[in-house]
């Protein structure tokens, strides 16, 4: 994404000086009569100059001294690029590293360096600095790394996303930082697709409730000292490329759109999230950045979002170098400030805050369209509490990567591993001989995963210290273990003797572009070591580390299976725990696992996906079902009640089932309720997640659940393009208990 950086003529501000009070004087005298007031005062305060500088950010490369993506190391701040950038230029926003992780005492230091900048201007606004912190605040060293989102999906625990945004935004506060562009809330429909392993799933309840919930974690119940603004992305529809790779174009109809790619959207937006970043695609021929029907229309008039939109990475002159919409950048400037963006994220020129200045004194950019935009940066800088603030030091924030936030990242790890076959090989004793094996058998940053430390998370001379892959985990631990990391032909040798082997198969990291894939099937020399660890007469438990569900075949004679969609830094602790029997693991796949590279469908599909060539209907045969999960508990449903099997459209359904641990060894249940509307005027799903409760079951103990469904729940989005539920007949199904009832 991020291309070479090019040096340009840089236009020299000049203006004069309007007799308004500065920041802190405003601040102080309109304090009590509400923010709006403080926010319009400093708005009128400033001149065309300082409020294009305001919508304009840009990345960290350019305030340290050599070329974007490959400064001078160590990374040292330019005074000469300080001058243009905040001077000359007036810049609001930073963002990002310059392509590594830092010390929280370097990222204090180019803070208070920038601080300096800010407080000596004329309006003397504070910066808005933005992050990728997305499992964790992956660019400060030693952070506490939690699992990515889909791994953090996989566990169904919505309290656990929570906690994990809690710590996240106050180990982002340690580092001066109080922007984290997170979550992602597109869904992930298509598993080819690069990004899969940054969402929360195929499923929009789970998505939303997921979204909502790490919200609620970064952002608090009002933005304090520990608290960020959160960032909703990408806006809109950038999950489902037809080609599944990485910014390509979408085709998706609005009926669809609606349904199933903006209701978690909504969700957050209503939940009270301050920022959105835009979809870099193109969708059904129009790039979303000049959309205004998606970014004015759709986002500010129906949904009433009034917070910042930021572009993504470079997406304004992409619109001329990729998308071919705009001949010129200035054209591009113009179409996308006017659909609707607020702030761009140029972010390696100088040329934006030019060219929208000459927009504007051409009157093709009013300074009225530049006011809207202007007061929802302001606002989120007041809102974060920017204005007058201090950078913090080192000892402001002792629990930075604490034992506590440690040990919440843990179990996380543990409860985002999904068990999916279990043939009485699990749990092992430790006094077992192992082989591990396979190309993940030692990778940490397999286990991390993109956006770790850098960028694409592959440079494993910055991982936290003290952490391992699995075998490195396992000798720390004291297990007999030999590594081998060789192909399958050497296999059956080195398992001679051993108790068990572990083969560790899966993806390196990626993100972005450079995760894109020609087939979703692994390397064919992984397809080996699978092939050649069936013939073994060894038990053998695959564990696979990826992204997203690639494919293979999976022999009868592999003993277990389990999964882990990248946990994190603590990640090989927990696939231990699991190993071992000190963890019950809980997972559930946030997805449906596709069994072919080039067959696969949601579990949320229609009627006509189950017809087989043979014109049975078992055409859906996925490897492993979305919802799938085992555990070292055992777990019995019955009594499934309804408060009424017929109800009207304003009704709620309340439904009651009993959840039994038949097994002595406590665990944690996800309880899934799913419905399915027999016959809809647009085809209905086979079924619909509607309701999920995770709860812990004692050995021995039964619980009964409650859920309360209401009929708009049940709800599609008609032709009409409106939410309706239809009266006719429904299916309830908790696990083997099904119910009916109708809708008069
Ligand atoms: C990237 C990603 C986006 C990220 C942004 C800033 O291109 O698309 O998710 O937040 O740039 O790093």
């Amino acid at each position: 994404m991020k291309l070479k950086f090019s040096v340009l003529a840089i236009a020299c501000f000049t203006f004069v000086a309007c007799e308004q009070p500065t920041t802190k004087e405003a601040a102080k005298s309109n304090k009590a009569q509400g923010e709006n007031s403080f926010v319009d005062s400093v708005l009128a305060s400033l001149s065309v100059e300082e409020k294009i500088g305001q919508m304009t950010q840009l990345t960290l490369d350019m305030l340290v001294v050599g070329p974007a993506y490959v400064a001078e190391e160590p990374h040292t701040i330019d005074p000469a690029r300080m001058d243009t950038v905040f001077n000359q230029l007036h810049v609001g926003s930073i963002l990002n590293c310059a392509g590594h992780s830092y010390s929280r005492e370097k990222w204090l230091d180019f803070h208070r360096s920038i601080k300096q900048y800010t407080d000596s201007s004329r309006s003397e606004i504070p910066v808005l600095y933005g992050i990728d912190a997305i499992h964790g605040v992956t660019y400060t060293d030693e952070s506490t790394l939690f699992p990515q989102q889909i791994a953090l999906a996989c566990s169904w625990d919505t309290a656990m996303a929570k906690r994990m945004g809690a710590i996240t935004a106050y180990e982002t506060r340690a580092s001066g930082i109080r922007w984290n562009f997170s979550p992602v809330l597109d869904i992930a429909r298509d598993p080819r697709w690069p990004r899969f392993w940054e969402t929360f799933g195929e499923d929009v309840l789970l998505v939303s409730e997921m979204g909502e919930s790490i919200i609620d974690g970064y952002q608090g119940d009002e933005i304090g000292d520990d608290h960020v603004a959160a960032c909703l992305k990408h806006f809109l529809g950038y999950s489902q490329a037809l080609s599944g790779k990485d910014r390509t174009q979408a085709w998706i109809p609005e009926r669809q759109l609606r349904e199933y790619f903006l209701p978690q959207f909504e969700q957050a937006i209503d939940a009270g999230a301050m920022t959105i970043m835009i979809n870099s695609g193109e969708m059904n021929g129009i790039p979303v950045h000049v959309n205004k029907t998606i970014l004015t229309d759709l986002l500010r008039t129906e949904l009433g979002f009034e917070g910042l939109v930021v572009t993504d990475w470079e997406d304004i002159k992409y619109l001329v170098s990729r998308h071919k919409v705009a001949a010129t950048y200035k054209d591009a400037i113009e179409m996308s400030i006017n659909a609707g963006i607020d702030m761009s994220m140029v972010p390696v020129d100088y040329d934006f805050p030019v060219l929208l200045k000459e927009l504007v004194d051409e009157g093709r950019i009013s300074e009225d369209r530049l006011d809207l935009s202007v007061r929802r940066i302001l606002q989120v800088k007041y809102d974060l509490g920017l204005f007058g603030h201090e950078v913090p030091t080192v000892e402001d924030y002792p629990d930075f990567a604490s034992d506590a936030h440690k040990a919440t990242a843990l179990e996380a790890a543990k409860e985002s591993l999904v068990l999916l076959r279990n043939e009485d090989v699990l749990p092992l004793s430790r006094n077992q001989k192992l082989l591990i094996a396979g190309p993940n058998a030692d990778d940490l940053n397999a286990l991390n995963g993109g956006w770790t430390r850098t960028w694409q998370g592959d440079d494993a001379s910055l991982n936290t210290p003290g952490k391992f892959g699995v075998f490195g985990q396992l000798q720390q631990e004291g297990v007999a273990v030999e590594l081998w990391a060789g192909n399958a032909n050497g296999l059956s040798s080195k398992a001679k003797g051993k108790d068990a082997v572990v083969l560790v198969v899966g993806e390196k990291p990626y993100t972005e572009t450079p995760g894109d894939i020609e087939s979703l099937d692994l390397p064919k020399d992984q397809l080996d070591l699978i092939e050649a660890a069936g013939e073994l007469n060894t038990p053998v438990i695959l564990i696979v580390v990826e992204g997203r569900p690639r494919t293979f075949n999976l022999p009868d004679q592999v003993d277990a299976v389990m999964l882990a969609m990248l946990p994190g830094d603590f990640g090989a602790e927990a696939i231990s725990a699991v190993l071992f029997g000190e963890h019950n693991p809980s997972g559930r796949l946030p997805f449906t696992y596709p069994r072919y590279a080039s067959s696969h469908a949601t579990y949320d599909h229609k009627h006509t996906d189950l017809i087989s060539p043979t014109f049975g209907t078992d055409a859906f045969n996925p490897l492993f079902q979305f919802g799938a999960g085992l555990s070292y508990s055992e777990y019995e449903y019955s009594n499934l009640t309804l408060s009424s099997d017929t109800l009207s459209l304003d009704d709620e359904l309340e439904l009651k089932v009993t959840v039994s641990n038949v097994s002595e060894i406590s665990g944690k249940e996800t309880v899934q309720v799913y419905v399915t509307d027999l016959v809809a005027t647009i085809t209905p799903s086979v079924k619909r997640l509607r309701a999920f409760q995770k709860v812990e079951i004692e050995g021995g103990e039964n619980v009964e659940l409650t859920f309360t469904i209401s009929m708009s729940d049940l709800a599609f989005v008609n032709e009409s393009l409106d939410w309706e539920t239809e009266p006719g007949e429904f299916n309830v199904q908790i696990n083997n208990q099904t119910a009916s009832f109708w809708i008069k």
